[in-house]
């Protein structure tokens, strides 16, 4: 147990940040003489990058911490890490006497000394927020996928009553243009044709003076980048810049997921999250004006505390007024330390289960509704992986639908398609003729 692990395993939960801080993670580890367990083989160390967002997540993390004790009865040394460590904490160890290191989201960049303080039989915690950002104590990235994350914003400072990300992530904090201009470069040079900025509020991105627009229009110049994207915005930040952008810069890609939450005002002020179904709305009809081919996500959750039936329909409205292309919807979640855990009336369970039902089915029909708009619509895909069948590729369209497609291009290869049928999660498409990377 105490010798120094040689091979690793990372887990990433929830959301694309946490992808993203895993891909970082593991280019730390390799750059500390430590190697990714091959497919299928047990590992010496394994990163459980956890998502704290809704109740089931922080569970979840425990019970994988559960499963990793191997049949003979040995296991990994364990290190937990992301949102379920910040917000645990030393907690975590007393939880569950596996878990040898405890590293929160701001701190991974000290997980090379962590573990091996644990090789010496130490129980390392750190979960602090250091001012100096753990970017710069990274290593430099090597390797990148067709279509790569970067992370430029962390941080909420909009306080949303339900959610514990202000507490676990902590202020919002931009990362330098400078530092995310030269990472961008570096993707780009080690393959990537698309880059999707990330940020809980990608969209409040700002530095010395520059806004997330600026930034935008400077990334998106850079020779070899094909394609840009963002997720995920808050409205508030939405400006008219930004909107702008959409209309005049070529590669960046008609998406946009603007959580909207709720469709109803009354749910939506309990929520702090100071916009309203209307100024939500001018947001969308402001952004179809500028693109309007824009492909539109959302984020919706159900059975906020006092939700009535009417409030539900007002959401039920919101879904049919924007038409979304795709959304992620959610049960409420009381969450311990949130100003809404303690509010009157919280639903039942039965009641939110009914709801959700209701709201999926509205959003898959709109969702399939979108995908068959497109039948018979010439569109370039950037090729991501291959398909469960020999031949088959699967790749993304400027609106992030997957294409199913017969082809013998490469990932990273943008190539010309039909698209010739349409399901409700994805579409295939018929090749048309290869541009040559
Ligand atoms: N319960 C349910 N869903 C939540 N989300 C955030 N906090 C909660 C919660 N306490 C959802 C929101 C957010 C997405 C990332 O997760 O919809 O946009
Ligand atoms: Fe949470 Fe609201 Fe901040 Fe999003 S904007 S991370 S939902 S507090």
């Amino acid at each position: 147990m105490n010798a120094p692990p040689k091979t690793f395993r990372i887990k990433s939960f929830g959301c694309q940040m946490n992808v993203y801080d895993g891909e970082r993670i593991s280019e730390l580890l390799n750059e500390n003489g430590l190697s990714a367990a091959p497919e299928g083989a047990d590992a010496d160390l394994v990163v459980l990058n956890t998502c704290h967002i809704r109740e089931k997540a922080a569970e979840k993390a425990y019970s994988d911490v559960g499963r990793l004790r191997r049949e003979d009865g040995s296991r990994p040394m364990i290190a937990l890490a992301g949102c379920v460590a910040q917000a645990e904490g030393p907690e975590a160890k007393a939880r569950s006497p596996m878990i040898d290191i405890v590293v929160g989201p701001q701190a991974y960049h000290r997980l090379p000394q962590m573990v091996a303080q644990a090789s010496h039989g130490v129980r390392p915690v750190d979960t602090d927020m250091p001012s100096i950002s753990k970017f710069d104590a990274l290593p430099k990235r090597r390797s990148a996928t067709p279509s790569a994350f970067l992370t430029i914003q962390e941080g909420c400072d909009k306080f949303c009553t339900y959610c514990v990300v202000p507490y676990t992530r902590g202020a919002e904090i931009s990362r330098p243009g400078g530092d995310i201009i030269a990472e961008a470069r570096t993707l780009v040079d080690s393959g990537a044709r698309e880059i999707v900025l990330l940020g809980q509020n990608v969209n409040a991105w700002e530095h010395e003076g520059r806004g997330f627009a600026e930034l935008i229009r400077t990334i998106a110049s850079i020779d070899g980048l094909e394609r840009i994207r963002y997720t995920t915005s808050h409205p508030v930040n939405m400006s008219d810049e930004l909107i702008a952008a959409h209309a005049k810069v070529p590669n960046l890609m008609p998406y946009l997921h603007l959580p909207v939450q709720s469709g109803s005002n009354r749910i939506l002020k309990a929520m702090n999250r100071s916009h309203t179904a209307e100024t939500y709305l001018s947001i969308i009809e402001k952004m179809r004006a500028a693109r309007p081919d824009i492909a539109l996500s959302g984020d919706f959750i159900v059975g906020f505390p006092g939700e009535t039936e009417e409030d539900f329909q007002a959401t039920l409205q919101i879904v049919d007024a924007v038409g979304y292309a795709s959304a992620y919807s959610f049960k409420y979640s009381a969450r311990t330390g949130t100003p809404a855990a303690t509010m009157e009336d919280q639903i039942p369970r039965d009641v939110m289960d009914d709801r959700l039902q209701r709201l999926q089915d509205r959003i898959n029909a709109h969702q399939l509704a979108f995908n068959r708009s497109k039948v018979g619509v010439e569109t370039q895909i950037l090729i991501e992986r291959a398909g469960k069948y020999p031949g088959q590729m699967i790749g993304r369209t400027p609106w992030l639908q997957s294409v199913h497609v017969e082809t013998d291009a490469k990932p990273g290869d943008l190539i010309d398609v039909a698209l010739i049928s349409a399901g409700p999660n994805s579409m295939t498409g018929a090749v048309r003729q290869k541009e040559v990377a």
